[in-house]
C-alpha cells in the first residue's frame, strides 16, 4: 500500500526525515513511534501528499502522492486536528458535511458515529464534547468516505488514561474493518499493545522496524524480578540458581534471570512475595538499547 525509498526531508540544515525505507502492506496497523521531533508527522505528511520530499521516492497505491495527486484522495482518510471542525455544528452534522464533501451517502455518518461510540452525542455540538470525544469525532470524519488507508497522527495525545483506552477500542474496530492504519504515538505501551509493526524513529532516522514481539525478543534481555529492600539479602539472591545479577538500589532488590520460573519458585518457598514485581522486556528497553538513552516522551 505504501512504499518509500530513501525518503528525506530537510528544514534548513535540520534533517527532519533521513533516508527512510518503508514497505507497508494492506491491512497492517503500522505505527511510527518516537519522541517529539523524531520526524513522525513530517513523514506522514509526505506520504499523504501534503508535503514535498527533498529526496527519495514514495508510492502509495503504486502512485506518487506529489505533486498533489487528486486520484488518491478518496482512498485515504486523514484525521484532522480537532480544531478543524466546522463551526457550531453537531457531531452528526460534522460527519454529514464531510460525507457531502466526498460525495458519499450520508447514511455512512450514523454508522461512523456508532463505530467511534458517539451515537449518543449525535446532537451535541462539537465544542461541547470532551477531549476524547472530539478525537473520536475527528477519526469518524477521517473514515466517513470509507478510505482504504487511515492516517492518524497522535490521536491519543493529551487524553486521560480512560479516554485513551476507549480510543484503543475504536482503533481495534477500524482494524477489524480491514483498513490499513498508519499511526503515530509517543506512548511506548500503546505501540506495543496495538500495532502489527512499529517503526522506532529518532532524529529523523529509522532505528528499528519490526513487530513489537520481535523487537523485544531480539534484545534477549533477562527478566527482572523486583523485591522490596530487606526481604532478601543481595548475597543470598546471587546464590539462587538461575540468577544472573542481583543489586540493591532505591529500596528495591533487583534480580535479573533468564530462567524466571525456577527463580520465582525458589523465592516463593523462601521469602514473602507480597511486594514482588516481575518486569519483562518492553519497547522501552528496546529504545534504551538502540539509543543508549532512556525514552522520554
Ligand atoms: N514546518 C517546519 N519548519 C521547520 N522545521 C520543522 C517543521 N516541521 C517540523 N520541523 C522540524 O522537523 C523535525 C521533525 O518534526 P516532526 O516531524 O514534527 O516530529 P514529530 O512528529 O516526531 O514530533 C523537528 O526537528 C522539527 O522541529
Ligand atoms: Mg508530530
Amino acid at each position: 500500500m505504501i512504499k518509500t525509498n530513501d525518503l528525506t526531508k530537510k528544514f534548513g540544515s535540520n534533517i527532519a526525515v533521513n533516508q527512510l525505507n518503508l514497505d507497508i502492506p494492506e491491512g497492517e496497523f503500522f505505527c511510527f513511534l518516537g519522541p517529539n521531533g523524531a520526524g513522525k508527522t513530517t513523514t506522514m505528511e509526505m506520504v499523504e501528499g501534503l508535503r514535498k520530499p527533498d529526496g527519495g521516492t514514495i508510492k502509495i497505491f503504486g502512485e506518487s502522492p506529489w505533486p498533489r495527486n487528486v486520484g488518491i484522495l478518496h482512498r485515504i482518510g486523514i484525521q484532522l486536528q480537532a480544531s478543524a471542525f466546522f463551526d457550531k455544528l453537531t457531531s452528526i452534522e460534522q460527519l454529514r458535511t464531510f460525507a457531502s464533501l466526498y460525495d458519499v451517502k450520508a447514511g455512512g455518518a450514523e454508522e461512523m458515529l456508532e463505530l467511534v461510540g458517539l451515537s449518543e452525542k449525535a446532537g451535541t455540538r462539537e465544542d461541547k464534547l470532551s477531549g476524547g470525544q472530539r478525537q473520536r469525532l475527528s477519526i469518524a470524519c477521517a473514515l466517513v468516505h470509507d478510505p482504504d488507508i487511515v492516517f492518524l497522527d497522535e490521536p491519543t495525545s493529551g487524553l486521560d488514561p480512560q479516554a485513551r483506552r476507549n480510543l484503543w477500542d475504536v482503533l481495534e474496530s477500524i482494524r477489524e474493518r480491514g483498513k490499513t492504519i498508519v499511526y503515530t504515538t509517543h506512548y511506548l505501551e500503546e505501540a506495543e499493545e496495538l500495532c502489527d509493526r512499529v517503526a522506532i524513529m529518532e532524529s529523523g532516522r529509522l532505528l528499528a522496524l519490526d513487530t513489537p514481539a520481535n523487537l523485544v525478543e531480539g534484545l534477549e534481555a533477562p527478566t527482572r524480578v523486583l523485591l522490596k529492600h530487606g526481604v532478601l539479602a543481595v548475597e543470598a539472591a546471587r546464590r539462587i540458581a538461575g540468577v544472573e545479577t542481583a543489586s540493591d538500589e532505591n529500596d528495591l532488590l533487583t534480580i535479573t534471570t533468564r530462567s524466571p520460573g525456577p527463580v520465582l519458585a525458589h523465592l516463593a518457598e523462601n521469602v514473602s512475595l507480597d511486594t514482588l514485581q516481575v518486569r519483562t522486556t518492553t519497547l522501552e528497553d528496546v529504545f534504551l538499547h538502540l539509543t543508549g538513552r532512556e525514552y522520554r516522551e
